[in-house]
């Protein structure tokens, strides 16, 4: 399996900090904030790894990370997306380097406490289709929101006012080659963004989209109070331990 990183957009949220670099490189406690997605994919066993970037501080990954030297790869790709026409628009780059194998996308400011190797283990087994980790959260509106149903997720709703369940769809995502083809259906959102929540509906709607729950503390950091409690959580415990 491949890895894919999402590490573009504006981090407008995070402005001013995010008008002189990019929101990925950040610090998150110690290190910069796009070291935990790659770490969270290097400990889960995947070596193959590409970083979807953008505007106009992309040359600045490639001065912090070269070739990944220090997270024990020794090579890492890289791709550029032009504008921020959202999470899909963004992984519609990777269809060069995924070559119709299945992928494992970690959206850039995702941190996790624990370790994914179970989840791309159950995915390589599943065979096909996609698979969402979710979580229980506090603040589901923040989140896109699945409505479950009997062990099934039945539809994802993007920051509902009114959050079907009290969990967030997390942004690591496992899929097949059908990724491509699918984003090429979409049309943008009201935001003006090509959505991965209406690519996880087409699975879902092809009853090809499976999930679990992520064990462990989880959170993004795209916020000024997501970025200081992802700053607390990895002080305290470590993030993307090689076992919990
Ligand atoms: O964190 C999980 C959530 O991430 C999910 O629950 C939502 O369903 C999903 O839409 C997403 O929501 P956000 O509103 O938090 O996404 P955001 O726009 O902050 O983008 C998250 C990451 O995706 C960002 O750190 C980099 C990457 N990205 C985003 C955009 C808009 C890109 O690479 N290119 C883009 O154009």
């Amino acid at each position: 399996m491949k890895g894919v990183i999402l590490a573009g957009g504006l981090g407008s949220r995070l402005s001013p900090c995010t008008l002189v670099t990019n929101k990925h490189l950040l610090p998150v406690y110690d290190r910069p904030m796009i070291y935990y997605p790659l770490m969270a994919l290097v400990n889960a066993g995947i070596r193959d790894i590409l970083i979807v970037t953008g505007g106009h501080f992309a040359g600045d990954f490639l001065k912090l990370l070269g070739n990944g030297k220090e997270v024990g790869l020794e090579h890492l790709n890289y791709s550029y997306q032009e504008g921020e026409g959202g999470i899909a628009d963004a992984l519609s780059l990777a269809e060069y380097f995924a070559g119709g194998e299945p992928i494992c996308v970690v959206l850039g400011d995702n941190i996790i406490e624990g370790n994914i190797v179970g989840a791309v283990k159950d995915f390589a087994d599943q065979g096909g289709g996609a698979k969402i980790l979710l979580k229980q959260v506090e603040d589901a509106e923040r989140f896109g929101v699945p409505e479950l149903s009997d062990g099934k997720v039945v539809r994802i709703i993007e920051k509902p006012k009114d959050p079907p369940s009290n969990f967030a769809v997390t942004g690591i995502y496992f899929y097949d080659s059908q990724v491509f083809d699918m984003i090429r259906g979409l049309s943008p959102s009201a935001r003006g963004e090509l959505e991965i929540t209406d690519v996880n509906n087409m699975y879902i709607e092809k009853n090809q989209l499976t999930y679990s729950e992520l064990e462990g503390w989880w959170t993004d950091a795209g916020t000024f109070n997501s970025l200081l409690r992802a700053s607390n959580l990895v002080a305290k415990t470590g993030a993307n331990k090689l076992s919990l």
